[in-house]
């Protein structure tokens, strides 16, 4: 019986020593497989006296179910660490900050557009849209502007080419949104000529314009906004209005001052410049220009089939790029086109 003690407690360090589960089926094998010691034992009952067989048989039996006991608590702990490693391994940290998408943000100028577009939709304006690639006829000459105007010069317009490389004079990259004046009265026109009295005509055309220009207040590509109305009794008063109340509510200031100094665009008559100054701030008592503006001139209703005995307008040009500027206090246009995302994201 001592050698069944020796042989259990050399059995469970043997198990003990296996750190790995296929090593314990090994060692197992030395115990209870088809040539391990207790089965050996069992075998050798035969040779036993028949009155010491049955105890011995007994003893044996007790001595298997312990060792079979002990393999199976090793064989349960190896699993259970094989699992704890497992899990570890495969652990998530559900603190960890995620990977994400990166939010994009709206470019600063998309901002102001938005916001001019939701302030004139506000007071009755729709927002209509022209194209970038325009006739000469509705950039030049259906706004009044003579044939050998600077304006038409290749020094500041970009014309296009043919399919031989020649400069067509046709076709140009508009130099403002005014166009967009010719093409919304025609249209309108148009859509209302079954009625002996035209409705207003209430309309502004955010876009893009194009320059040959470049410095740090110049990008050859920037932005306008045209606005037009045009009615029956449409006046100088309302263009000054409508404009000094946009601009306030705009830049969300009451005591904001905004003037109007007689300039000249052929397709305006009489024409102003819209200049803002701030009353406080680090732009205090500046005056900035930010609109070319006036009231139609009549031979640009006509050019639009409207009829300039019957009705007046008033139209304005701005440039929202000098606003988005001055709200935000960004001094170089050219931020706003490098696409560097350290500026970009601010504007959260
Ligand atoms: N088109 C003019 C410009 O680009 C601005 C303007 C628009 C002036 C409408 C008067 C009326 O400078």
């Amino acid at each position: 019986m001592h050698d069944l003690e020796k042989l259990i407690t050399q059995a469970t360090a043997d198990f003990a020593a296996a750190t790995e589960l296929a090593r314990l089926e090994e060692v197992k094998a030395a115990y209870l497989g088809k040539d391990g010691s207790l089965t050996a034992l069992l075998k050798g009952l035969g040779k036993l006296p028949a009155e010491e067989r049955k105890t011995a048989g007994a003893a044996i039996n007790v001595a298997k179910t312990r060792v079979e006991t002990a393999l199976a608590e090793r064989r349960e702990a190896l699993r259970a660490a094989q699992l704890e490693a497992q899990l570890a391994a495969e652990a998530l940290d559900v603190t960890l900050p995620g990977r994400g998408q990166g939010r994009g943000t709206l470019h600063p100028v998309t901002r102001t557009l938005d916001r001019i577009e939701q302030l004139f939709r506000s007071i009755g304006f729709a927002v209509a849209d022209g194209p970038e690639i325009e006739t000469d006829w509705h950039n030049f000459t259906a706004l009044n502007t003579p044939e050998k105007h600077p304006a038409r010069s290749m020094h500041d317009t970009f014309y296009l080419l043919d399919a031989a490389g020649q400069v067509r004079e046709d076709i140009l990259l508009r130099t403002h949104t005014s166009p967009v004046q010719i093409r919304s009265m025609l249209a309108h026109v148009e859509q209302h000529k079954h009625l002996d009295v035209m409705p207003e005509l209430r309309v502004i055309c955010p876009g893009r314009v194009y320059r040959v220009d470049s410095d740090a207040t110049h990008s050859p590509m920037f932005h306008q906004v045209e606005g037009l109305w045009v009615g029956a009794n449409v006046s100088f008063a309302d263009l000054k209005g409508v404009v000094a109340d946009f601009l306030r509510r705009f830049f969300e200031s009451d005591d904001l001052k905004v003037r109007f100094r007689p300039s000249f665009f052929p397709f305006t008559e009489p024409s102003a410049e819209i200049d803002v100054a701030f009353m406080s701030g680090p732009m205090e008592g500046r005056w900035l220009e930010i609109a070319g503006c006036g009231m139609v001139h009549p031979n640009v209703l006509r050019f639009g089939g409207v009829d300039p005995e019957k009705y007046t307008g008033f139209a304005f040009g701005m440039g929202p790029d000098r606003l988005t500027m001055l709200r935000y206090g960004i001094n170089d246009l050219r931020l706003f086109y490098d696409g560097d995302l350290r500026f970009l994201s601010q504007f959260q």
